[in-house]
């Protein structure tokens, strides 16, 4: 069995699907959230899982909160942390204690769109295909090297919260996918570059259809 812990600031949905997926070898053994309100925390205690809240206000700075952070991870002695809509920008001291066992989903076609609202920003620029993407986390924010990704159409009417529904449906079939792939050990990065042993290239990638 492999430790996998689950840091959230919110809702939680890419968290549930990681967990509803029964990934074969996978112990989920904690959710982590700098929210103590957040709806993903409180789903994650009503199936047994333990849960930890820490806030980042009760800390001076963001290191001092990281490395608190840390400490409360490693005592589950994560195989890999997953950051599913973990809303913070991290230290680079924290991406280097967790470097190439820390993954993170991101709403766009990396590395197009890093940061925030990258529905409304993939709208605005007209873009014909929008996505998800799986990457390693590094430093450098929504930069890492990637896993996967998947992707979909945008509709002539979509919204930023239509395409955003679309593109989430996407993220709760390839993260647990990914985290499979990790705990397996078929995940290496040669070059700064992600190889899957188990599967070809174009298997880390979806283009799905309308829906
Ligand atoms: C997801 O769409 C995820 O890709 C995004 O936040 C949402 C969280 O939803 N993450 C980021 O924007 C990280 N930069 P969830 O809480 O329901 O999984």
């Amino acid at each position: 069995m492999k430790n996998v812990v689950i840091l959230i600031s919110g809702r939680g949905s890419n968290m549930q699907a990681i967990v509803q997926a029964r990934l074969p070898e996978v112990h989920i053994a904690a959710v982590i959230s700098n929210r103590a309100d957040a709806a993903g925390l409180a789903w994650a205690q009503e199936q047994g899982i333990a849960t930890e809240a820490l806030s980042h206000k009760d800390f001076p700075s963001r290191e001092a909160f990281d490395a608190a952070l840390a400490q409360i991870i490693d005592r589950y002695q994560p195989d890999l942390v997953v950051l599913a809509g973990f809303m913070r920008i991290l230290s680079a001291d924290f991406c280097r204690h967790y470097a190439g066992r820390m993954l993170n989903i991101h709403p766009s076609l990396l590395p197009a769109f890093t940061g925030l609202d990258t529905h409304e920003r993939a709208l605005a620029e007209g873009c014909k295909l929008a996505g998800c993407t799986v990457h390693f986390v590094t430093a450098e924010l929504d930069h890492g090297p990637m896993v996967a990704q998947a992707a979909v159409p945008v509709l002539a009417d979509d919204t930023a919260d239509s395409l955003a529904a679309r593109v989430l449906a996407c993220e709760h079939r390839l993260y647990p996918q990914t985290v499979a792939d990790f705990v397996a050990g078929c995940l290496h990065i040669e070059n700064g570059k992600v190889i899957n042993r188990r599967r070809p290239s174009d298997a880390a990638a979806y283009v799905l259809g309308q829906g």
